[in-house]
């Protein structure tokens, strides 16, 4: 069991391979953090804070003689609220009688073998690797709130996972304020955070700063998880490098609003809480009744490298479903750069003729299929072909695309709606709007109120339709804007703080019902690019549209970033025409595949415009990249250097796990005036084996790791070059 319970000193140990988790039941029952790090056995950790005086922080009423205990100076679990905790709390409620305080003390625990669940939410499942949970119960008896603390512990895998239940166990109605997922309290260390910001087309760009004193805040208030700040930080020792110093990892699997708030308080204590956000959100917990936290993934180790391929492992085996989880996905060609709204048969089987030329097994059709969809000023609701721009019909094209021998994707945008559709001339109530109040308007549409049953079935019927009528192998789901006057005409006033989180509840039951009814389908996440780049979505999808900035110099910092926490086979990326739409920027073409293969691979230019030159590339590409997939999806990935910096390229690598194989990517950002020679020590290789590198020469794993690999920087437009590198023996 990698769970004990301690009878002695009341101890809960969590213990994965390499990580150790503690807990203790204090005298007076509140539930202490003991320690998150590396093993360290089951020592009962005595920290000094218990041992004095701090000041302006209170002491519980039981302890009102012992001035060193205090609630705002102790390492916990869970906080209470109101009760002399000043620090940021983990939650907050009002109850019926106005008061807002709860003092949470232990009631009960249970260990149990396999993986909690948590209803209506995703979460990391169990998928045959050794999994225990911990359930640990608190209570306050005057607030009459019972909150169940899980706690998975997958034992290879080096992940903790967290998420709460917060219940009613009185008689009266409680509103709750905010509910988090977790609290973690490190009481130790000075810590940096690396946190990913961004915005539309350019996503997830790395930051990494010292924490200050004070509250320091990650969040989306944009009901999406946004492009703007990805729910995922980490928290490293100053020194830390990818080898070597500590660092945590703490993911939210969560698609809606939320906030990460890590304050370093008057103790140099660090405490991190994290999940839905509380702006705007309030709660009914009637009597009996639960509300489920969205899960958090933990993992902490040495080095980011290494806390990067432990989420990259936990994606790929405990978070994504389905078929395409770890098997080969399609090259796809998606129209969208190609033609934008002008999606006509004829063109369309013109570039589709092409791929089948080139080897690109599915086509995908993007926005601007469907009736009035000739810009972005109408038509989302009404999901009925154009028979203008598709003459034969859906069906007719599908078919077509089939006969050619090459699978059909569509493109589809279910939870917004368009003034002007039938849809929101039948149905103005099913938008997010408030009373009296002009909605704000974005990309000219509004968002359907998906915590309103009708809205679920009206979606879920028109995506089961569509994908039972006509022979669709692939879905780009896509979300345009964020959600604003955030209203549901169905829902009393005093609940609709709820609706934010329902609207996600209902979405991912949406998603459960089709991808569990469609099985064969795969679903793309896409958000305007990656703008719901989050675990939460990968549940589902497998893979996610990383942005809508295709130019591959562009994407080395926006894949840079995703790689921390995001495995490569979910990040979807596109070789597009050159020069870039959204930049202007010309690169190579041999630079723009480089770029997109390190992720689920695709193009998306117009076919018809390439040169013999480019057409052969493609064709090259396409055959390599086939022969590569396994390695580029289940290797180990390592970050060389940095996009930012001075760093004249960026240099990356992906090793086999059983290191018999390694590709070398370099793409130069700042080429030289004269060639100089650069120099990267690999990771990674077994340091006895022989390799061959590149065809040129041959060099053994610990003379490539330690002494390097040099090469002459290419000139040029941003040229790129992949260096082959494989085992010959020991
Ligand atoms: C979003 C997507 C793009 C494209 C357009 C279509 O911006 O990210 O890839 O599908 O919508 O409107």
């Amino acid at each position: 069991m990698s769970i004990r319970y301690i009878e002695d000193t009341r101890q809960l140990l969590l213990e994965t391979d390499s990580t150790c988790y503690q807990m203790k039941i204090d005298n007076l029952g509140y539930l202490q953090h003991l320690y998150y790090g590396l093993k360290i056995g089951e020592n009962d950790l005595n920290y000094p804070y218990r041992l004095y005086d701090h000041g302006f922080s209170g002491n519980p009423y039981d302890m009102r003689d012992n001035r060193a205990y205090s609630l705002d100076a102790l390492p916990q679990e869970y906080t209470s609220f109101g009760v002399g905790d000043f620090r940021v709390s983990s939650i907050a409620a009002s109850c019926s009688d106005g008061s807002r305080c709860a003092e949470f003390r232990y009631e009960s625990h249970e260990i149990r073998s396999g993986k909690y669940a948590i209803p209506g939410l995703p979460s990391v499942y169990d998928n045959g690797d050794t999994v225990d949970t911990l359930v640990v119960t608190l209570i306050d008896t005057a607030a009459n709130i019972r909150i169940r603390l899980y706690y998975g512990v997958f034992e290879e895998l080096d992940i903790i996972t967290r998420s709460a239940e917060i219940s009613n166990a009185g008689q009266e109605t409680v509103w709750l304020r905010k509910a988090s997922s977790m609290c973690l309290d490190l009481p130790f260390g000075g810590w940096d955070l690396i946190h990913f910001h961004g915005r539309h087309c350019m996503e997830r760009q790395f930051e990494r700063t010292p924490l200050f004193h004070g509250i320091q805040t990650v969040s989306s208030g944009r009901g999406m998880s946004s492009h703007q700040h990805n729910p995922f930080v980490i928290l490293c020792s100053h020194d830390a490098t990818e080898d070597d110093g500590f660092c945590y990892g703490m993911m939210l699997m969560y698609s809606g609003n939320y906030k990460i708030e890590i304050e370093r308080d008057q103790f140099d204590s660090t405490r991190v809480v994290m999940g839905v956000s509380d702006d705007r959100f309030r709660w009914e917990l009637s009597p009996g009744t639960s509300f489920h936290t969205p899960e958090i993934i933990l993992t902490c180790a040495d080095g980011l490298t290494r806390l990067s391929h432990r989420y990259h492992r936990v994606i790929r085996n405990n978070v994504i479903r389905g078929q395409y989880k770890l098997g080969s996905r399609p090259v796809l060609i998606n129209s969208w750069e190609a033609v934008y709204f002008e999606q006509r048969q004829d063109k369309i089987l013109s570039l589709a003729r092409q791929a089948k030329d080139l080897g690109i097994d599915l086509f995908v059709v993007d926005d601007g299929w469907f009736k009035n969809r000739n810009d972005d000023n109408a038509g989302l609701g009404d999901w009925v072909p154009d028979e203008r721009k598709l003459p034969d019909g859906l069906d007719g094209l599908i078919g077509k695309i089939n006969e050619m021998g090459m699978r059909f994707g569509l493109w589809v945008e279910p939870e917004m709606v368009n003034e002007d559709s039938e849809l929101y001339r039948m149905h103005p109530d099913w938008a997010l709007t408030a009373p009296n109040r002009a909605p704000m308007m974005a990309r000219n549409q509004l968002v359907l109120d998906l915590s309103r049953d009708e809205v679920h079935e009206y979606i879920y019927h028109t995506m089961a339709e569509l994908l039972t009528r006509y022979h669709i192998e692939y879905i780009k789901w896509d979300f345009n804007r964020p959600l604003s006057d955030v209203y549901s005409h169905s829902t009393p006033s005093p609940r609709q703080g709820e609706v934010a989180h329902r609207y996600y509840l209902s979405l991912y039951r949406l998603y459960e019902r089709l991808t569990s009814e469609f099985p064969d389908v795969l679903f793309e996440g896409c958000a305007g690019g990656g703008g719901r780049f989050d675990a939460g979505m990968l549940h589902y999808t497998p893979q996610i549209w990383c942005s809508d900035n295709t130019d591959p110099i562009a994407r080395l910092s926006i894949q840079y970033g995703t790689s921390f926490g995001y495995p490569l086979s979910s990040i979807s990326a596109h070789v597009s025409a050159s020069p870039n739409h959204q930049t202007g920027r010309v690169t190579p073409i041999s630079t723009r595949a480089t770029v997109a293969m390190t992720g689920a691979f695709g193009y998306e230019l117009d076919l018809d415009k390439l040169s013999e030159e480019d057409r052969a590339d493609i064709r090259a590409q396409i055959v390599r990249y086939k022969e590569l997939e396994t390695l580029l999806h289940e290797g180990l990935y390592y970050r060389l250097s940095a996009p930012t910096g001075d760093s004249d390229c960026v240099v990356w690598q992906i090793v086999s796990p059983e290191r018999d194989r390694c590709l070398l990517s370099i793409v130069v950002t700042d080429p030289p005036a004269n060639s100089v020679p650069m120099h990267v020590q690999l990771k990674g290789l077994d340091p006895d084996a022989l390799y061959d590198v590149g065809g040129e020469f041959t060099c053994y794993g610990r003379a490539l790791m330690h002494a390097g690999y040099t090469f002459l920087q290419l000139t040029g437009d941003y040229p790129a070059m992949q260096v082959d590198i494989k085992k010959l023996g020991t």
